[in-house]
């Protein structure tokens, strides 16, 4: 039993996965035969009240905060221009009116304010890791930060933050910080993957440490409502899986666009945080589940060789949940350095470079990095060309 930490009120858990460890602790070889591995509950609840999809338990933040690897948002090509397009979106409107301010909360690599800076806008980063080529306070965001940042720059016309508003429990203290840094007249946009996309396509990866609220159209009407402000409006997003782009306004400042209504009669309509929806989702999860272990389980004592690809985070949850380790997948290939070399959180699969892949290709990959598909497929053609083949197991489990 857990309360909800956006109204206190009662989160009803609907799937349990186990005892998971952190998606981002790999180990060194010789710390896998230790046996200490942190392990916490991995556990989905709805609350009973504002209907907020989150995780049943919590993560103290020095223990997640740090993922201990570099990540890049711009490292993927279609992110570096989903990026540049939504600060260009921006400049061309929030903007685009004297001396504007532009804020970011988890800016990683600045990709978003970089274009935002190259435009002449004043901008500021909230990001406590290290970030080059945009101004950055470095710090979590919260009210002291923001009132902070406030005395010095003055108000933010524009608060935009992506996949980082999900990953706060606290959510409280975002909201707070948010009403003492934007403007009058300003928004707070907030994008992260959408409930719906995930119990639709079953991509219950989606759901690991990092990602502690599953946001919906209904949830965020409420905590937005709840802490003095309005959704103004709701845009859908293709990357990473689908996601929602939400944009706060204070209270009354704004006319919410005909789509925040239709996002929720869409819900409502299909009931979507509602026993049969949640009961129907769990149920796919647990065929994903076994498609996947008799997949794999079947081609390798076919004798076939599978190769993982890309140690996501979300690897994680699948590995862990289904129970696949290197007997099922020898290793996986990844791309940054400080993984390879290392053993994957709980399932403890070895991660290689990525010349581990191309230069024996194995029959089969399984695609962990499934929100990049075309551009891991493009990229890979030669292995496609000397006969592999990609399996994947969203929106269930194929083999392409
Ligand atoms: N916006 C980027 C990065 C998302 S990862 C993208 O979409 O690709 C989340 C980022 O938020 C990390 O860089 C992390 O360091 C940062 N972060 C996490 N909690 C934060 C907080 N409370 N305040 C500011 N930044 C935070
Ligand atoms: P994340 O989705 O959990 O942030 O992690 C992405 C990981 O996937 C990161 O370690 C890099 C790796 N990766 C590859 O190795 N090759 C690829 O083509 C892509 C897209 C990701
Ligand atoms: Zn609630």
């Amino acid at each position: 039993m857990s309360n909800c930490r956006v109204c206190s009120a009662t989160v009803r858990k609907f799937f349990d996965f186990g005892r998971h460890p952190l998606s981002s602790a790999f180990l060194t070889p010789g710390e896998a035969d230790d046996d200490r591995e942190f392990r916490f509950r991995l556990a989905i609840g709805v609350c009973a009240s504002c209907t907020m999809v989150q995780l049943m338990e919590e993560v103290p933040r020095e223990l997640s905060a740090h993922r201990g690897y570099p990540y890049h948002s711009s490292n993927s090509t279609v992110m570096r221009k989903h990026f540049q397009a939504t600060a260009e979106g921006f400049l061309a409107t929030e903007l685009d009116g004297p001396d504007p301010f532009m804020t970011e909360i988890g800016c990683n690599d600045g990709v978003t304010l970089q274009t935002v800076r190259d435009a002449g806008v004043r901008h500021l980063a909230f990001e406590p890791t290290g970030v080059d080529g945009v101004r950055t306070h470095h710090a979590f965001f919260d009210a002291a930060a923001a009132r902070e940042v406030r005395a010095a720059n003055g108000p933010a016309d524009v608060i935009y933050a992506a996949n980082t508003i999900c990953d706060i429990p606290d959510i409280g203290s975002v909201l707070a910080g948010v009403d003492e840094l934007l403007a009058d007249d300003g928004v707070f946009v907030f994008e992260d993957p959408y409930f719906a996309e995930i119990v639709d396509r079953t991509s219950f990866d989606q759901i690991y440490d990092e990602h502690f609220f599953f946001f919906t159209g209904r949830a965020v009407h409420f905590l937005a409502e709840h802490f003095g402000f309005e959704l103004a409006d709701v845009e859908r997003l293709p990357v990473h899986g689908g996601q929602i782009r939400y944009t706060l306004a204070r209270a009354g400042r704004r006319r919410p666009t005909p789509a925040v209504e239709e996002l929720l009669a869409e819900e409502a309509a299909r009931d979507l945080t509602g026993p049969t929806t949640l009961s129907r989702f769990t149920a796919d999860v647990a065929r994903i589940r076994t498609d996947l272990l008799d997949l794999l389980r079947s081609l390798t004592a076919d004798g076939k060789r599978i190769v993982g690809y890309a140690a996501t985070a979300k690897s994680s949850t699948v590995t862990n949940y289904c129970g696949i380790g290197p007997d099922l997948v020898p290793f996986i290939c990844d791309t940054t350095p400080s993984k390879q070399g290392m053993l994957t959180p709980g399932a403890h699969i070895p991660v290689r470079p990525p010349e581990a892949f191309s230069a024996d290709y194995p029959d089969y990959a399984l695609l962990f990095a499934w929100n990049h598909a075309e551009e891991v497929m493009a990229k890979e053609q030669g292995f496609r060309e000397a006969g592999g083949k990609w399996i994947l197991y969203v929106p269930d489990v194929h083999i392409v």
